[in-house]
């Protein structure tokens, strides 16, 4: 500081002396009224918005799986990322004690070992740098904090990544800045501040490729739904996707089949009087969010890492409730296609997309094992599988499709003992009015919308009217 710019500071330190601010209660006062601002805020906060709130603990349960709040997930993924360091990563007090006590230990000393008057931010360049990396890598890990370092099929890829963007560049960046105030103390500031723009946006890019390669949920959120039987219909159709393969349709399975790892597994059909009576709704609530981990049922609320929210998962219930317990009586709901009158031909928008996602998408989805059969849209019915050919051929009462729901399995040609597809669903038949949609649908040519359904219709011959 040169003797020019100490008067300079000296003048407006006597000007602002004599003008007289106090601490006592000038300063004071005006941090009492924005503290009473803050205040007024949070009550306003938590009487509108508030929180929702998570099931009551339960002490026994064994199977629950903490998340820290918001503010410390930065530091959980720190922890996630560290662990994949070779023979360090086995350490874990370093990343869980060490290395955040020495960060807090250099934030409290800064004070002292930066004891220099200056407080134009040009002449605080290192700490400045040091603080913007560390932001900048906390606001990412909190960002990337949902993303799993190990994929559901074993790759690491994002796990790299991740420790690239949140630990090898804010790491190398650091030590090159300490090194370039302290060693090299020719380095000009210019190169400085480079270093710090260079290594905050590629942090920044390697976690936007990290957030943009991980799969979404490929199921939407469903919206809010107000009328009973709106949210009994929204409680179908996500049981329909999420619970299907295990349960059945209607809840009744009692040996699961088709289901890897729980194939030939005994359970208890979950629409009888012995599950739905001895269940709660908060029970029930709490059955779904954790799952059965011990069982083979994963969880499904997004508190324990699923991907239903705390409504969808009620629509559930209201659904198990309305339609299978018999203490409570069912509303009109709407059927899942309108009849076929004779000769007419189903499409698939209104029949057999209803009944797909019913009976088949549960597990004809993707990671799901199905030898490869997606049934989510019209292509992926059409030409996806591992015997696409097959399956669907315009006209052929043998596709393998339509063998298949008539509970005929199809067998190897290569080894006639062994069973290539087996019966669809695996666990339950489909009645004989779903079985005659598909079987309409695929010997009239797959139509896909209405109206081209529609310009099939064959009219009934005379004779078929006259039977008797
Ligand atoms: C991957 C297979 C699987 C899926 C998917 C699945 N479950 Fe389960 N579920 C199980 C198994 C296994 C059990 C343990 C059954 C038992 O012990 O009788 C179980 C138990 C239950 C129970 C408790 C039965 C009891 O006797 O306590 C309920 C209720 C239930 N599931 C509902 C659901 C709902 C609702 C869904 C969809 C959100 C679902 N499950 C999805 C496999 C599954
Ligand atoms: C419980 C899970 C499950 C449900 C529900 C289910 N499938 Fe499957 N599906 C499978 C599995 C697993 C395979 C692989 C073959 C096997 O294991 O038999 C498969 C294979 C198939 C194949 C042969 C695909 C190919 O290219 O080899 C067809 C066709 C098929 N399913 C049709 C259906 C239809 C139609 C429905 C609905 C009415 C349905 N599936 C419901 C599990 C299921």
């Amino acid at each position: 500081m040169n003797d020019e710019t100490k008067k300079k500071i000296n003048a407006r330190y006597e000007r602002e002396l004599n003008k007289g601010e106090r601490f006592w209660p000038d300063s004071i006062f005006k941090d009492l009224i924005v503290s009473l601002g803050i205040f007024v805020l949070l009550v306003l906060l938590a009487t509108f918005i508030g929180v929702s709130p998570e099931p009551k603990a339960d002490p026994s349960d064994t199977s629950y799986i903490p998340r820290p709040e918001w503010y410390f997930l930065f530091i959980f993924k720190f922890l996630a990322i560290y662990g994949q360091i070779p023979v360090l990563g086995k350490i874990e007090w370093i990343a869980t004690v060490l290395i955040p006590g020495i960060a807090v230990g250099i934030l409290t000393l800064v004070p002292f070992i930066e004891k220099r008057p200056d407080r134009h931010y040009g002449k605080r360049i290192l700490p400045i740098s040091i603080m913007i990396i560390m932001v900048v890598g906390a606001v990412l890990l909190t960002m990337t904090s949902e993303v799993p370092t190990v994929s559901a099929d074993g790759s690491k890829f994002l796990g790299y990544l991740q420790s690239i963007s949140g630990l090898i560049i804010p790491t190398v960046a650091m030590t090159a800045l300490i090194l370039m105030s302290f060693v090299f103390k020719g380095t000009s500031t210019r190169t400085m501040i480079w270093t710090t723009v260079l290594a905050s946006v590629s942090m920044i890019l390697v976690s936007g490729v990290v957030l943009a390669l991980h799969p979404r949920s490929v199921v939407e959120e469903t919206e809010v739904a107000t009328t009973l039987v709106d949210q009994i219909t929204a409680g179908q159709d996500l049981y329909s996707i999420h619970c299907t393969e295990c349960h059945g349709d209607d809840g009744s399975v009692a040996v699961i089949e088709g289901v890897e790892g729980l194939e030939g597994e005994e359970i208890t059909p979950i629409n009888s009087k012995d599950v739905l009576y001895t269940i709660t709704d908060s029970a029930m609530y709490e059955v779904i969010a954790y799952g059965r981990p011990n069982a083979g049922m994963t969880p499904f609320g997004k508190a324990y890492g699923g991907e239903l929210s705390k409504s969808e998962i009620d629509y559930m219930t209201i659904f198990m409730r309305y339609m299978w317990d018999d203490r409570f009586e069912a509303p009109e709901i709407k059927p899942l296609f309108p009849a076929l009158a004779d000769g007419e031909v189903p499409s698939y928008d209104v029949h057999i997309q209803p009944v797909a996602k019913r009976y088949c998408v549960s597990c004809h989805r993707a990671g799901k094992e199905n030898n490869n059969y997606l049934m989510t849209s019209y292509e992926e019915i059409l030409t996806t599988g591992d015997n696409a050919e097959k399956n669907i051929i315009k006209g052929d009462e043998s596709s393998y499709l339509l063998q298949v729901i008539q509970e005929h399995a199809i067998m190897d040609p290569e080894n006639p003992e062994e069973e290539l597809i087996g019966v669809m669903p695996p666990s339950k038949a489909l009645k004989p009015d779903v079985v005659d949609v598909f079987v309409r649908w695929i010997m009239n040519g797959m139509p896909q919308t209405a109206e081209e359904a529609a310009a099939l219709f064959v009219l009934p011959t005379p004779e078929a009217t006259a039977a008797p």
